[in-house]
This record gives C-alpha cells, structure tokens and sequence, in this order.
C-alpha cells in the first residue's frame, strides 16, 4: 500500500549510504518529504546498483517524491539543532526523526583495527565512535523532539515518531562490537 507516509516531514541521518539511503529511497516512495542529511552529500559508493552515482535525495526526487539535502555532523549539537530548523523552515514541521547516522571502529581505522581486541583500542577512537553512535542519537532525539512536542499532533494522533538505528554485536569484544553494543537500544 504505497503512500502511507503521505506528506509526512521525515528527517533521516546518516542518509547518503547504506541504510539511511536505504530508508529515504522507501520514506521517499511511501510519499514522505524528506531532509536528507549527512556529513558528506555523496555514497559512500559501494553499492554496485545502477543509480549508485546519484545523491539519495536527487534520486527520491527522480522517482518523483520530495528530499533535500541539508549537510550535518550529528555529534554537533549546533548542527542538529540548524537540521531541525531546516526542516521546519522548508516543510513546516517534523514528523520522523530517523537518528541512523553511525560509525564502527573499522570504518574509522580501517578493518583489520576493528578486529582488534578491546585492550588495545585507543581511547581517542572511543570518544570518536561514541560522539557519533551515542552522543549524535541523544541530540537527534532532544532537537526533534523538542520541535514534536511543540506541533499539533497530526491525524494519526501522534506529533511525532522518532525511530533510532541500534546495533547488536554479540561475540568476543573486539573494537567494533563492543563500541557498536554501546549504541542506544
Ligand atoms: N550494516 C550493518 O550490518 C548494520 C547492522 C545493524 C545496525 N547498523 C547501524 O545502522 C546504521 C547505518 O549503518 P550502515 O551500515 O548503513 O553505515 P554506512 O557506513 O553505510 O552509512 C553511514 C552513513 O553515516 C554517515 N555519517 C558518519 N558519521 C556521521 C556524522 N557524524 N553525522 C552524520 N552522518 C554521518 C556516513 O557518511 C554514511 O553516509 C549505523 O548506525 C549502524 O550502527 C548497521
């Protein structure tokens, strides 16, 4: 049943590769308006698909929804906060906050560092890994709703959905699960 996220405001983070991009396409094409937002405008490219060249957001827009894109590191709580405001500027209110944004230790230092075990992970990777996986949800989900609560709700009752991506990597405690197993749940 497409169109059932008909002219909600959605903003998704993390939205120009893998799952965020995964999440604005279908947001997009259930008739969703959504902010598109990233630290970089482009894919990460490893997807092999035709399209994988195109912007998340310019391709939501080819197949014929609405997105824009509004750059933002969500480890900064002035850049959530102006993402926030961009939507509400461009859309008039905030329906979904999708906090996806993510990173693990091998994106950061490379795969073979996030094979290593705990002891020899460096504390200035944590704070890096944690700034985005759990500080950047916190503040995703303290601007969005302090917009949601804010709005009249809409007709499904609600004023707004916030959905946030978690992890779980059970296993021996290597770089990568245990600072992914630190993402809110
Ligand atoms: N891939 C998996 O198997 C898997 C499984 C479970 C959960 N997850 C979670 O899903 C989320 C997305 O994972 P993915 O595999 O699609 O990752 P990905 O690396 O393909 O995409 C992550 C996106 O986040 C962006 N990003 C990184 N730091 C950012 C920041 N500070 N601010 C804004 N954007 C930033 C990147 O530029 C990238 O476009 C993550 O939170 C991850 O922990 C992934």
């Amino acid at each position: 049943m497409p169109g059932r996220l008909k002219d909600k405001i959605a903003i998704v983070t993390g939205a120009s590769s893998g799952l965020g991009r995964a999440i604005s396409l279908a947001f997009g094409a259930e008739g969703a308006c959504v902010v598109c937002s990233d630290i970089r405008e482009e894919s990460k490219g490893e997807s092999q698909d035709e399209d994988a060249q195109l912007y998340t957001h310019d391709l939501v827009v080819q197949r014929g929804g609405k997105a824009f894109f509004q750059k933002c590191d969500t480890g900064s709580s002035d850049e959530v906060e102006r993402l926030v405001e961009c939507a509400v500027k461009e859309y008039g209110r905030v329906d979904i906050m999708v906090n996806n944004a993510g990173i693990t230790a091998e994106g950061a230092l490379g795969r073979e560092a996030g094979d290593q075990p705990i002891w020899n992970v460096a504390e200035d990777t944590w704070d890096r890994t944690m700034r985005v996986n759990a500080k950047g949800v916190f503040l995703g989900c303290k601007w969005a709703s302090r917009q949601m609560v804010k709005q009249e709700p809409g007709p499904s009752g609600d004023r707004g959905w916030i959905i946030n991506i978690a992890v779980r990597t059970p296993g021996t405690p290597t770089a990568t699960r245990t600072m992914e197993s630190g993402k809110p749940h």
